[in-house]
C-alpha cells in the first residue's frame, strides 16, 4: 500500500510517466489533476482519473524506472548496459566491488542492488560535486544511505588497494590509466568491466590490460531497438538510440600476459 513519501510512477494509457512523491497536494500534468491524498491506501496497478477525465495508473517505480529519473551532469550507462555488465560481470550477493567513477550513480545503484546488503562497493570519483551528487541520488533511489557503499573523491590512480576487490567497474573518458589500480586491486580471478562511447579508448585499454595481467579480454556492444506494436502497426520505431558504448571485459590472472603468435 503507498504511503506519504513513497515515490510513485504515475503512467499515462499512452505510456508517458512521471516520478511523484506523494504529499499532501496536488499533482498536474497536460491530462489534468489529481489529489496525491488520494494515491494513500491505494497499491501497485491501481488507477485514478484526473479532473479532465483521463485514467492513470499508479506504479511502484522499478530501478529501471528511477534511473531514467536521476539527476544528472555526467552521461549515465543506460539500463541496456547496465543489466549486460552486471550479468557478463557476474556480480552477485556478498561481492565486494570497486567502481570509477561514480558520475551521477546509475552504476552505483543498479551494483548496489545486485551486492545486496552483504556486499560492498567502494566508488571513486576524482570531482567532489559529482561525488555529492551520486550520493543523492543513491539516497534518493537506493531506499536511503547505504552503509555498504563508500566513496573516495580522489583520481583513481592514485586509490591503493592490494587485492582487495571481487569486480572492478570503469565508466572513464580514461580508462587505461585506472588498469594498473585495478590490477592491483583486484583478486586473482577477479573480473573488470569497462564501457567506453569510443574504440580507440577500447585498443588502448586492452594494451594495458595485457600488460597488467588480465586475460580473457573482450569487447562487444548491445544494441536495443524499439518496435511500436498496435491493432496498425508492428515494426521498429523510427528512432533509437543506435550507440552507448563498447563494454570490454577481462579476468585478472597471476602473470603479465601477451597476445599469442598467430
Ligand atoms: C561517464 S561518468 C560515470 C557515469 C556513471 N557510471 C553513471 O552511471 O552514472 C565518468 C565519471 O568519471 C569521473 N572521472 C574521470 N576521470 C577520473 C579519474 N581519473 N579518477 C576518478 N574519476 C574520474 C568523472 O568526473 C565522471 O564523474
Amino acid at each position: 500500500m503507498f504511503e506519504y513519501g513513497d515515490r510513485v510512477l504515475v503512467t499515462s494509457q499512452k505510456g508517458r510517466s512521471w516520478l511523484v512523491k506523494i504529499v499532501d497536494g496536488p499533482f498536474s500534468c497536460h491530462l489534468g489533476t489529481i489529489d496525491l491524498n488520494r494515491l494513500v491506501g491505494l497499491a501497485d496497478g491501481d488507477s485514478l482519473v484526473t479532473g479532465k477525465g483521463a485514467r492513470l495508473f499508479l506504479f511502484t517505480p522499478s530501478l529501471c524506472d528511477c534511473i531514467f529519473k536521476l539527476k544528472r551532469r555526467t552521461q549515465i550507462i543506460y539500463p541496456k548496459d547496465l543489466g549486460t555488465m552486471l550479468f557478463y560481470g557476474d556480480v552477485y550477493p556478498g561481492l565486494t566491488v570497486l567502481e570509477s567513477g561514480i558520475g551521477s550513480g546509475a552504476l552505483s545503484l543498479a551494483l548496489l542492488r545486485a551486492i545486496g546488503s552483504r556486499g560492498r562497493l567502494i566508488s571513486v570519483e576524482n570531482r567532489l560535486e559529482f561525488a555529492q551528487m551520486a550520493r543523492a541520488n543513491v539516497q534518493r533511489f537506493g531506499n536511503g544511505s547505504a552503509r555498504n557503499h563508500s566513496i573516495i573523491v580522489a583520481d583513481v590512480q592514485d586509490v591503493a588497494l592490494r587485492g582487495a576487490v571481487d569486480r572492478v567497474f570503469l565508466d572513464l573518458p580514461e580508462p587505461w590509466v585506472a588498469v594498473e589500480t585495478a590490477a592491483h586491486a583486484l583478486k586473482r580471478g577477479g573480473l573488470l568491466v569497462s564501457l567506453s562511447p569510443q574504440v580507440s579508448q577500447v585498443q588502448l585499454t586492452h594494451r594495458e590490460l595485457r600488460r597488467h595481467g588480465f586475460s580473457r579480454l573482450s569487447s562487444f556492444e548491445i544494441l536495443k531497438r524499439d518496435w511500436e506494436i498496435d491493432d496498425r502497426r508492428a515494426r521498429p520505431t523510427d528512432r533509437m538510440v543506435a550507440h552507448t558504448g563498447f563494454i570490454t571485459m577481462a579476468k585478472k590472472v597471476d602473470a603479465p600476459t601477451q597476445s599469442e603468435p598467430a
